[in-house]
């Protein structure tokens, strides 16, 4: 009898599942302070609160197509209306509907490292091969290579993506890069996960007006505050849209993410105030450490802010260990550019972000 193994797709084989050990900690622990996912440090407004209440008591009916909060999310982004915007269970479900959409076995999609890691498992779930090019280290900046990934185009590549602002070094790409690279008409994806920290103002998602090739995708797990709700979206040309929505699992966003996201859409304020309290945090972190000898600090647009001990001869790693030691679980990033010293922070409440700041200096004086 054959073993049901030789009937899987080949590029399972060695594939696991994606386990996140660091959320895996924080719910064990829940008296850790998680620095380390890029979360919203401040919980839910009234109003998304009172829309979950509500539509919980109807968790028993099956969800629409959520065509009033696309309609939302269109009119917020300069769109024409539903047609240009398709919901995902997260945003990293709509990286799952884009590659199934474009990636077959073989196929390639490029990526700027460091990055996002769902680009690979989405990719290799699909038997695609991820080329990862390097992003250019220049003292204190890690900068995008557009020429780079122009060139590592080939007839194999299905898909560019790049996300903007990058995680984890918190910065944007520049703007002519980004039309170099949606002039060259393969599918191309600007991952605004973050955007709205520094401003919609930033965002591409007037591109696809005129480039059906260029795909815009956002959440509201980040500034908005609601990874655990799980509401991401895609923006794109009505034709591109409506090719993708093919692959889409009915009733993949339920009934209460659906209404929950409407009422944070409506919630300007609640938006306003975790975007002040971030930047503000940033600043302070940013500025609190910027003293530290030998600590590299990659300024941030977002909601995380990367370092390099490594010219302070420390490891990224062993500033992790440390800061868990003190209750803060912090994010250890793999060596790269020839230092060790790696480690990201996720901004926290303002008692937290005092408590990293002294725990790093801390580390750095040992
Ligand atoms: C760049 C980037 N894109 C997308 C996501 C995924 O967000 P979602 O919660 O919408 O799946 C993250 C999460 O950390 C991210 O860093």
């Amino acid at each position: 009898m054959p073993s049901i193994h030789d009937y899987f797709v080949p590029w399972l084989h060695g594939q696991k599942m994606y386990i996140s050990n660091h959320l895996e900690l924080a719910w064990k622990d829940q008296s850790l302070h998680r620095m380390m996912s890029n979360e919203n440090p401040l919980p839910p407004s009234q109003h998304v609160i009172q829309a979950i209440e509500r539509y919980g008591r109807l968790a028993h009916r099956y969800p629409d197509r959520g065509v009033e909060v696309r309609t939302k999310i269109a009119r917020i982004n300069g769109l024409d209306g539903p047609e240009n915007v398709l919901l995902g269970n997260g945003s990293s479900e709509v990286f799952d509907m884009v590659f199934r959409s474009f990636v077959k076995p073989g196929d390639q999609v490029l990526q700027h490292t460091p990055c996002f890691g769902i680009y690979k498992l989405r990719c290799a779930a699909l038997g695609g091969e991820l080329v990862s090019v390097p992003m250019i280290r220049e003292g204190d900046q890690l900068l995008f290579d557009a020429d780079a990934i122009i060139d590592a185009i080939n007839p194999k590549t299905r898909i560019v993506v790049v996300a903007n602002p990058n995680n984890p070094t918190g910065n944007f790409m520049d703007k002519a890069d980004i039309l170099r690279i949606a002039r060259t008409g393969i599918p191309f994806v600007v991952d605004e996960a973050y955007v709205e920290f520094a401003g919609l103002e930033r965002s591409y998602a007037a591109l696809t007006r005129d480039f059906p090739n260029v795909m815009v995708t956002r959440t509201l797990s980040k500034a908005y505050g609601l990874a655990g709700l799980r509401f991401g979206y895609l923006l794109g040309h009505r034709s591109v849209i409506d090719v993708i929505a093919a692959t889409l699992l009915p009733w993949n966003v339920g009934t209460i993410p659906l209404w929950a996201a409407l009422a944070a859409l409506e919630d300007t304020d609640a938006l306003e105030e975790r975007i002040r309290f971030n930047n503000s945090q940033v600043e302070y972190i940013e500025s609190a450490l910027a003293a530290v000898p030998g600590l590299v600090t990659f300024h941030s647009h977002a909601n995380y802010i990367l370092f390099d001990g490594g010219p302070a001869g420390r490891k990224g790693s062993d500033m992790v260990d440390f800061a868990q030691s003190r209750g803060l679980i912090f994010r250890p990033i793999s060596p790269m550019y020839g230092s060790e010293g790696f480690f990201r922070i996720t901004l926290g409440t303002r008692d937290e972000n005092r408590m990293a700041v002294a725990v790093v200096k801390e580390f750095f004086s040992a």
